[in-house]
């Protein structure tokens, strides 16, 4: 069994050094780690080059409300404020509370932040427009199914070296010794859709893990595999090959329960069956 990394009790917290981000990276590789149930999260602060490419991935600007779960000193909040965006911290120890806004004040940014002192898994996500973490995959796993219900779809999660495991990050980078990944919340794509372009019609039946899509599309008693089928938050893009014509091309922006075309096409689609439920 591996040791537990640095406590973050609001007693017993310690400031750890970037070399202790690396050594919380490399523990949190062995499987003894991240198979405890419910495992600390020690304080580990992101260096500020990571904090300002997190923000650049996740291309935060005025009009978001940045949520940084478990947010430390502050520090990615009070970025995003220098950005123009409104900035939220949610943090369990009320020392680092304290540190955080007297560092806001400092970089003058404190009527664009605020700082609750609350345990990040009680946190509403619903008007979140981007999430940011530095926690372990474990929480990162038990935040989940509630990224994927609460966050509107085209939100961003941009996570600072722990992933989500079978829900693949739509971006991800190595920053000096950190690892940065950047995922788009999938809207829901799963599901029977009708397609219709003037008199023509087809329906389409989706298939959705996370943002992986793969569907059927039905002409009449033609059935044919969509191919290349993407979804990035609401934008979903798949082509059918018909015949040996030129295949048809779809890119489109979903919006609850209806498909519309970006750019200049003339079709829409209408879900004609149930969601499907991609949280889990
Ligand atoms: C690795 S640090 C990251 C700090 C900051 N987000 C950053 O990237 O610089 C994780 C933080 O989560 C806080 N934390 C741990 N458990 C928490 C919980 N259940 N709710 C809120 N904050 C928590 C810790 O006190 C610590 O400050």
């Amino acid at each position: 069994m591996i040791t537990k990394p640095a406590d973050c009790h609001p007693k017993s917290h310690r400031l750890l050094s970037s070399g202790a981000a690396v050594l919380l990276a490399s523990l949190s590789t062995m499987s003894g780690f991240i198979e405890e149930p419910f495992e600390t999260i020690p304080y580990i602060p992101t260096p500020s080059s990571a904090v300002d490419r997190m923000l650049e991935l996740a291309e935060v600007g005025p009009g978001d409300l940045v949520l940084d779960m478990g947010s430390g000193d502050g520090r990615i909040v009070i970025a995003a404020a220098k950005l123009g965006a409104r900035g939220r911290g949610v943090e369990i120890n009320p020392e680092l509370i304290e540190r955080s806004q007297r560092n806001a004040m400092r970089a003058k940014v404190s009527h664009l932040t605020e700082f609750r002192q609350e345990d990040m898994f009680d946190t509403p996500l619903t008007d979140v427009s981007v999430l940011t973490l530095y926690v372990l995959t474990q929480s990162n796993l038990r935040l989940r199914p509630r990224i994927l219900t609460e966050m509107r779809p085209g939100s961003r999660v941009v996570s600072h070296q722990f992933g989500m495991q079978e829900w693949d990050a739509d971006k991800s980078e190595r920053h000096g010794v950190n690892r940065l990944f950047v995922w788009y919340v999938p809207a829901r794509a799963g599901g029977r859709w009708r397609f219709e372009s003037g008199d023509d019609h087809f329906t389409l039946e989706l298939y959705q893990e996370f943002q992986q899509i793969r569907g059927t599309a039905y002409f009449g008693n033609e059935r044919l595999q969509i191919r290349d089928a993407r979804l990035k938050g609401t934008k979903i893009d798949f082509e059918i090959e018909r015949g040996n014509g030129e295949p048809l091309r779809f890119s489109g922006t979903i919006s609850e329960n209806t498909i519309l075309p970006r750019g200049g096409d003339r079709w829409r689609a209408t879900r004609t069956g149930a969601a499907q439920v991609i949280a889990r």
